[in-house]
């Protein structure tokens, strides 16, 4: 890894907040997210810890309105107008949201996507380079990361067969073709390799229970035994 993106991945750190931690998820569509999200959530809540999920973009209400504004547009949106309302909406919802809210001793901040997802989507999928995005997150709030991320990893094909099965209509990125979920693998493996520490590459295209099991002792390795 060349200096500056060395430089740039030591720009992040994760909240401290004693008792409290940040999860992330990521994966693309199908991976699972919202699924195993639900599962850990209340395997949290029976441990007594207060479980706060938030989904990106989102989870404020300045927040929505941009995720309308991106996930509803028929238009297609400038690669680096999309970096960068995603950006305002995750400075928003860590300053509103997370940082207030891990303040509160045994907190869990459960985020559906979170940085790893803009690696993947603009900096990959949208070509404007990991390196553009790493520097946009380089100035307070955005320089913060979750304890640990989950990376949900499945195949193109595993994708487009849960969406079949869902049979939901497709929103803005969900419409793309093969070739751009293709690349969002790519992003999401060049985001586990530059954030090895934080980011758990868990594989998704095993059945909902082996994946929760995994899931649950990589938490209970965060959580309880340190
Ligand atoms: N391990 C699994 N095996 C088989 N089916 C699964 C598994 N995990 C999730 N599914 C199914 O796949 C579909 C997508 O799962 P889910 O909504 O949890 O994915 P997601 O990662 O949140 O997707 P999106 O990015 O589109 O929100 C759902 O219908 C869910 O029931
Ligand atoms: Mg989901």
């Amino acid at each position: 890894m060349d200096t500056i993106e060395n430089t740039l991945i030591n720009q992040f750190r994760s909240p401290a907040f004693p008792g409290s931690f940040f999860i992330s998820f990521e994966g693309i569509e199908g991976a699972g997210k919202s699924s195993q999200i639900v599962k850990i959530k209340e395997y949290l809540e029976e441990k007594n810890f207060n479980v706060i999920v938030l989904r990106e973009p989102g989870g404020t209400s300045f927040g929505e309105k941009l995720r309308q504004a991106i996930l509803n547009s028929e238009k297609d949106i400038h690669p680096v107008a999309e970096a960068h309302l995603f950006c305002s909406a995750r400075a928003q919802l860590l300053t509103s949201v997370v940082l207030k809210e891990l303040a509160e001793p045994n907190t869990v901040i459960i985020c559906d996507r979170f940085i790893d997802s803009t690696l993947a989507y603009q900096g990959v999928a949208r070509d404007l380079g990991v390196d553009n995005i790493l520097k946009m997150h380089s100035i307070f709030p955005l320089n913060l990361v979750p304890h640990v991320t989950f990376y949900l990893r499945i195949d193109l094909e595993t994708s487009l067969e849960r969406q079949r099965m869902r049979n939901l209509p497709k929103d803005y990125f969900e419409s793309r073709d093969n070739s751009f979920h293709t690349k969002l693998i790519e992003g999401y493996d060049l985001a586990s390799d530059l954030f090895k520490d934080r980011i758990k590459t868990i594989d998704g295209s095993k059945t909902t229970d082996e994946v929760y099991l995994k899931l649950k002792s990589e938490i209970d390795q965060l959580l309880f035994e340190k």
